[in-house]
C-alpha cells in the first residue's frame, strides 16, 4: 500500500523518540515504498541548526538504528531530500507563521497537496499550547487533509487528559485525532483480532466457563535508561500501564466488534474497559503489589537500583514494578482474574498473554494454556496434555509452537511503521479513541493516589535487579492456587 502525498510535521524532532523510531521508521516506509516520491518530512524542535545539518544528524541516527544501518547511499539521498527543519520556540506565534510558509514552500516543492500529519512528540506540559497555535493559525485546516498525532503520555491524569481532549476538539473533530500507544502496532498484538475472531476454535472457550484466569506480562531488563526526571513523575502506572497494557488487555478481553472498523474496535474495547471494576482502597491492598528495584545482577553484571540513578531522589518513593489484578463485571468474564505486572530490571525482556483454561474432567493440574509472545521471538504456543508413550497413562505436557520467524522468515515491520502508515492512510483503528484514554486514566487513579500519598498505606516492596520483582506478586498469585508462568 502506498499513503496520498503528505507532509510529516514532526514536533520535537531533536529528541530521542524521533531519532530512535520515529525517523527510522519514516525511512524505512520510504525504502520500501509506502511513501510517494512527493511526500515530504519537516523536523520542528528548539536546537538551532541548518536543515543540512539536521539531514546529517538523522543520518547519523539512521546508522544507530536497530533494523536499518548500514544506510545505502543511493536510498538515503532520495530520503534525505524531503527532510527539511526548522528551529522554533513552541511558545511563540512567531515561529508558528515561520512553519506555516515553510510548509507552503515544501507542499509547492515537493507536491504534497497539502496533505499533513502534525505528530507531537513532546512532554505533555506543551501539547495543549502546540494545539492552539496550529489551530488559530489555520495550519490544521489547510488545502487538504490535516491529521494530529499524539504521542504518549496523553495527559498525565484523568483530569489533564480530559482537558487535553476539550481542547483538541476545538479545533480539530475526533476522526482527525490519532493517540499514539505503539503496543497497538505490535504484530501480535494486532493478530489479537485475528486469533480471536478469524479462527472458530478459540473463542466458544473464551470465556469464564472455560478460563481460569489469564495473565499479561511486561518484562523488561532495562532500567530508567537517563530518564530519572521524567520517570520520577510517572511510574510504571503512567508509564506502561495506563496506556499499553490496558490496550492488550482490552483487546483480550473485549466482544467480538461488529466489523473491523476503527469505530466498532474502539467501541468493543471501550464497551469492556467500561465492565473493569474499579480499584477500592481493599483492592489496592489485597490484589495489586508495587515494587522498585533496588542494585542487582543482570546479565552477570551488577546493576544500580533506582535510587541511584540519576536525576532519582535518594529516597525516592516511585513504583518501577506494578502487579495488578483487573476484573470485569459482565457475563463473560464474572469470577475470572486478570493479573497484569510489569517492570523494569527484571530477570529477562519479555511481553505476552498467558491464558490459563481450566482443567479438564480427568486432568491433574491444568495443562491446556495458550501463550501469545508479544516479544522478543513473536509467537503462539498452545499447551496441552498428551499420553505419554507406554502402557500406563502418564500425562506428558506439550505445546504447538508457532513462530513468526520460522513461518515468515522476513523482518516484521516495527510497531512505528505500521502505525506512522496506518495514519497517513487516514485509518486509526489502532490507535486510541478520546474515552478510552480517559477511562484508562479514570482506572488508574484511586491507584495512582494510593500509592502517590505520602501516607504509604500501601508497602513499596524492594526486589533485586534481575529478578521477577517482588515476591509479594508471585505470593498473591500462588494464595489463590495459581502460579505466574514459568517462574
Ligand atoms: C515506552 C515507555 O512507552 O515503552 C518505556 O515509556 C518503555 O519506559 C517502552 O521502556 C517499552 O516499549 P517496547 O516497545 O520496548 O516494549
Amino acid at each position: 500500500v502506498r499513503a496520498e502525498p503528505c507532509t510529516f510535521v514532526l514536533f520535537g524532532a531533536s529528541g530521542d523518540l524521533a531519532r530512535r523510531k520515529l525517523l527510522p521508521a519514516l525511512y524505512r516506509l520510504a525504502l520500501e515504498g509506502h511513501l510517494p516520491p512527493e511526500s515530504a518530512i519537516v523536523g520542528a524542535a528548539l536546537p538551532v541548526m541548518s536543515t543540512e545539518q539536521f539531514r546529517a544528524s538523522m543520518r547519523e541516527a539512521l546508522e544507530c538504528a536497530p533494523g536499518v544501518g548500514p544506510v545505502d547511499e543511493t536510498a538515503w539521498h532520495a530520503f534525505a531530500r524531503r527532510l527539511h527543519y526548522l528551529s522554533m520556540d513552541l511558545s511563540s506565534s512567531e515561529d508558528y507563521r515561520r512553519l506555516g510558509h515553510l510548509l507552503e514552500r515544501v507542499d509547492r516543492e515537493h507536491g504534497t497537496h497539502g496533505n499533513r500529519v502534525f505528530y507531537l512528540s513532546l512532554a505533555p506540559t506543551l501539547h495543549a499550547e502546540t494545539v492552539r497555535h496550529l489551530g488559530e493559525l489555520g495550519l490544521t485546516h489547510g488545502r487538504g487533509w490535516s491529521r494530529l498525532v499524539v504521542e504518549k503520555p496523553f495527559g498525565t491524569d484523568l483530569e489533564t487528559a480530559q482537558s487535553l481532549n476539550r481542547h483538541i476538539h476545538r479545533y480539530l473533530d475526533e476522526s482527525r485525532v490519532y493517540r499514539m500507544d505503539h503496543y497497538l502496532g505490535k504484530e501480535m498484538v494486532q493478530n489479537l483480532l485475528v486469533l480471536r475472531f478469524a479462527n472458530r476454535i478459540f473463542e466458544p472457550l473464551w470465556d469464564r466457563g472455560h478460563i481460569d484466569h489469564v495473565q499479561i506480562t511486561n518484562a523488561e531488563t532495562v532500567g530508567v535508561e537517563g530518564r530519572g526526571g521524567y520517570y520520577e513523575k510517572a511510574g510504571v502506572v503512567r508509564d506502561m500501564l495506563q496506556n499499553h497494557l490496558l490496550q492488550v488487555l482490552a483487546l483480550v478481553a473485549m466482544e467480538p466488534p461488529s466489523s473491523l472498523s476503527p469505530e466498532a474496535v474502539h467501541d468493543a474495547k471501550m464497551e469492556v474497559m467500561a465492565a473493569a471494576r474499579a480499584f477500592s482502597p481493599e483492592r489496592i491492598r489485597t490484589e495489586c503489589v508495587r515494587g522498585q528495584y533496588g542494585p542487582g545482577l543482570l546479565g552477570g553484571q551488577l546493576v544500580p537500583g533506582y535510587r541511584q540513578e540519576p536525576g532519582v531522589a535518594p529516597d525516592s518513593r516511585t513504583e518501577t514494578f506494578a502487579m495488578l489484578t483487573m476484573r470485569f463485571d459482565n457475563p463473560r468474564w464474572a469470577g475470572v482474574p486478570f493479573y497484569v505486572r510489569s517492570g523494569k530490571r527484571l530477570a529477562r525482556r519479555l511481553t505476552e498473554v498467558v491464558v490459563q483454561f481450566k482443567e479438564g474432567p480427568l486432568g491433574r493440574g491444568s495443562p491446556n494454556q495458550l501463550h501469545l509472545r508479544i516479544q522478543p521471538d513473536e509467537g503462539i504456543a498452545l499447551r496441552f496434555a498428551t499420553k505419554a508413550p507406554g502402557r500406563a497413562a502418564h500425562h506428558h505436557e506439550v505445546a504447538l509452537d508457532f513462530r513468526y520467524g520460522d513461518t515468515f522468515g522476513t523482518r516484521l515491520a516495527e510497531a512505528y511503521e505500521r502505525l506512522l502508515l496506518d495514519c497517513m492512510l487516514g485509518v486509526s483503528t489502532h490507535y486510541v479513541r478520546n474515552d478510552l484514554v480517559e477511562r484508562g486514566w479514570e482506572l488508574m487513579m484511586p491507584l495512582l493516589e494510593a500509592w502517590g500519598s505520602k501516607r504509604d498505606e500501601v508497602p513499596l516492596h524492594t526486589y533485586a535487579a534481575g529478578t521477577w520483582g517482588p515476591t509479594a506478586a508471585s505470593g498473591l498469585v500462588e494464595a489463590q492456587g495459581r502460579r505466574w508462568n514459568g517462574y
